[in-house]
């Protein structure tokens, strides 16, 4: 990932995959072209590494020349075209190909039409390396395309976002989310998750998606994933990951202005994990970390106790389930933690002190994040 300016973006086309859309368009036109000595005429600032890198591969002896028109403003294509250099030189009876960059509304290829009405060339081709189809609005033929693109702004290989990102030797994609900072949050029995998800959704203006809450929601609306995970729970079977899943892909999705997530209460398992990492992915987002508050099991056991004691909470107070709480704990997390460990994500945070103390700690590591 890169960042321009304020707006990141995300690696869509290799320097290989130019490499070889670059060469086929050599070898279509110079198939075409014959013997011919064509003029290629590069439309400046956007086609100067395209057509440098054309012309390298070019067979055969050609001419090469520009012109400078400008369109674009940050992200947004405009209707009006400034010509800033026109034809330099005389190109009647020649055999002109047009090297653009990117073909998007089609503006610009109005304007090469208005330069070269008046032009008796013998003949006008259009070649462009990336072409955005959803978004052409003329009838012009294109007479070579190198890669046709969704509707999305693109930078590098030529091409800029407020005139960075051209040097780039590879072809970058605007994110459709901007930066978010998501990671799941663990503690064991008695650590102080929940005091100290609070504090980090404040703080960094976070949504806590608690699994269980979502379930429990779901379910009381009687939407219908909910109807459908509550159908598995009532024959006393697992539900579905899928399920899950779709519950907080949901949650994201209506919290989209989001800076990021809290996942709590899952994933629980690898295959769990790998269904966030691709729901995030989706989303043009990530999983920045795991997240663990890491506190000895006789302290948990006596803050436990000790809250049983005023909670009146049956598992609370019984010391062999404490212990059998934790031990469960570690069995099920310890596969997690080598999950994101083996993505360098992993992060223990020490869950013993005060709770602002905690926090703090808290606090740095998601800093980094
Ligand atoms: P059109 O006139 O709308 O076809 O746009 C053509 C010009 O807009 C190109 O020569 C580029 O300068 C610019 N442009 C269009 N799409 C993009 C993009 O995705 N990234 C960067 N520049 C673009
Ligand atoms: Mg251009």
């Amino acid at each position: 990932m890169i960042k321009l300016h304020d707006l990141y973006f995300k690696p869509f086309i290799s320097e290989e995959e130019i490499d070889s859309a670059v060469q086929r368009m050599v070898d279509q036109v110079a198939n075409d072209i014959q013997d011919d000595i064509p003029v290629f005429v590069g439309v400046l600032n956007g086609s100067f590494m395209f057509v440098s890198d054309f012309v390298k591969k070019y067979p055969k002896p050609c001419e090469v020349t520009f012109i400078k028109l400008a369109s674009y403003e940050g992200v947004k294509s405009t209707d009006d075209i400034q010509r800033l250099i026109g034809l330099t030189q005389d190109l009647t009876g020649r055999t002109v190909v047009i090297l653009e960059d990117i073909i998007d509304s089609g503006n610009t290829l109005v304007e090469i039409h208005r330069i070269f009405e008046n032009e008796e060339v013998k003949e006008l081709k259009i070649a462009t390396l990336f072409y955005k189809p959803e978004a052409y609005k003329k009838d012009f033929k294109l007479h070579y395309v190198g890669i046709e693109i969704p509707n999305k702004f693109i930078v590098g290989y030529g091409l800029d976002y407020d005139a960075l990102g051209r040097n780039l030797p590879e072809v970058y994609q605007l994110k459709t989310t901007q930066h978010m900072t998501n990671f799941v949050l663990f503690g064991p029995p008695g650590a102080g998750k929940g005091t100290q998800a609070n504090f980090l959704k404040e703080t960094y203006n976070l949504v806590h998606i608690s699994t269980g809450d979502v379930f429990r929601q779901n379910i009381k609306n009687k939407t219908a994933l909910g109807m459908l995970a509550k159908s598995f729970m009532d024959k006393g079977e697992l539900v579905p990951d899928q399920i899950t899943i779709d519950m907080l892909n949901a949650e994201v999705e209506k919290n989209s202005d989001a800076n990021g997530f809290i996942f709590d209460g899952f994933p629980r398992t690898n295959a769990q994990a790998k269904a966030l990492d691709e729901l995030m992915d989706g989303k043009d987002s990530q999983i920045n970390g795991m997240i663990a508050l890491e506190v000895d099991d006789e302290v948990l056991v006596e803050r436990l106790l000790g809250r049983g004691k005023t909670s009146g909470r049956a598992d609370d107070a019984d010391e062999q389930i404490i212990r059998n709480r934790i031990k469960e704990y570690y069995k099920k997390t310890a596969i997690l933690k080598d999950y994101y460990d083996a993505q360098d994500k992993y992060c223990g945070v020490d869950g013993v002190g005060s709770i602002s103390e905690i926090t703090e700690r808290l606090n740095k590591v998601i800093d980094k994040l």
